[in-house]
């Protein structure tokens, strides 16, 4: 993907400092993955700490058992979302480049959670397809954060592969505010504003999109529960 300009703000990123110190600190494992992700040349987009941190709280707030992640790149928000499972909490999650993959794999084990991740090498929609013809799921909670073009396409998915009640996460649904540039080319645009519209025209999903400011500049997530 071309790299593209984003807002950064120094107030942002020190009120993200200031609030991961008090609430989102990293250990030993969290911070040797995320070197581990720049060692592997592994693109700067895992989610910030307290990002992460969101999500292992929405773990706990929906006592999720069973989760889905669609994009692992390092596994860092696995290793986040993987801290606030129960006993027993699995998370599967897709990825489909091999090197992304295995650098998780490595950072899981690292960190001693490799036993309740399944990691899956393929195309995201491919699995999620091998994943409900296997009678997997329901799942509680889904993130979806991989290629922005399929997330119309992912977010059927997690219709299919959730239940009344499950918590549906979707990263990177602002980017600097083009998603509201209508006549935008950018597939990653196209793709988001496709799944919001898709999302809003659900009677089946309750959804709310919060925007975020932070390390990783100006962008935002849909938080969604399926009614029925
Ligand atoms: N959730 C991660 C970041 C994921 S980045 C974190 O916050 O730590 C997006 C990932 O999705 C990348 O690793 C990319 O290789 C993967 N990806 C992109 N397109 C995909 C596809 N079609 N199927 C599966 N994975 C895909
Ligand atoms: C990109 C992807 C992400 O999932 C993210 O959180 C930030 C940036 C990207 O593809 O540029
Ligand atoms: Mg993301």
């Amino acid at each position: 993907m071309a790299p593209r300009e984003r807002t950064r703000n120094p107030v942002w990123t020190d009120v993200d400092n200031y609030f991961g110190d008090l609430v989102a600190p990293v250990d030993s494992a969290l911070e040797a993955a995320w070197q581990a992700n720049r060692e592997a040349d592994l693109p700067a987009i895992e989610v910030s700490r307290l990002q992460g941190k969101l999500l292992q709280v929405l773990v706990q707030m929906t006592q999720a058992r069973r989760v889905l992640e669609i994009g692992t790149l390092g596994g860092y928000s696995t290793m986040w979302m993987a801290r606030g499972l129960p006993h027993g909490g699995r998370i599967v999650t897709l990825e489909f480049n091999p090197r992304h993959a295995e650098v998780a794999r490595k950072n899981l084990e690292n960190a001693g959670l490799l036993d309740r991740v399944e990691i899956r090498l393929g195309r995201a929609v491919k699995s999620l397809a091998a994943l409900q013809a296997t009678g997997a799921g329901p799942f509680d909670l889904i993130f979806i954060d991989a290629d922005k073009p399929s997330n119309p396409q992912y977010l059927k998915w997690a219709l299919k592969l959730g239940r009344p009640g499950t918590a549906i996460v979707v990263d990177n649904v602002v980017r600097d505010g083009k998603v509201t540039e209508a006549a935008s080319p950018d597939a990653d645009v196209v793709g988001t504003r496709r799944m919001m519209e898709l999302m809003a025209a659900e009677p089946r999903l309750s959804a709310t999109v919060v925007q975020n400011v932070g390390v990783k500049g100006y962008d935002g997530f849909v938080l969604a529960v399926m009614l029925s």
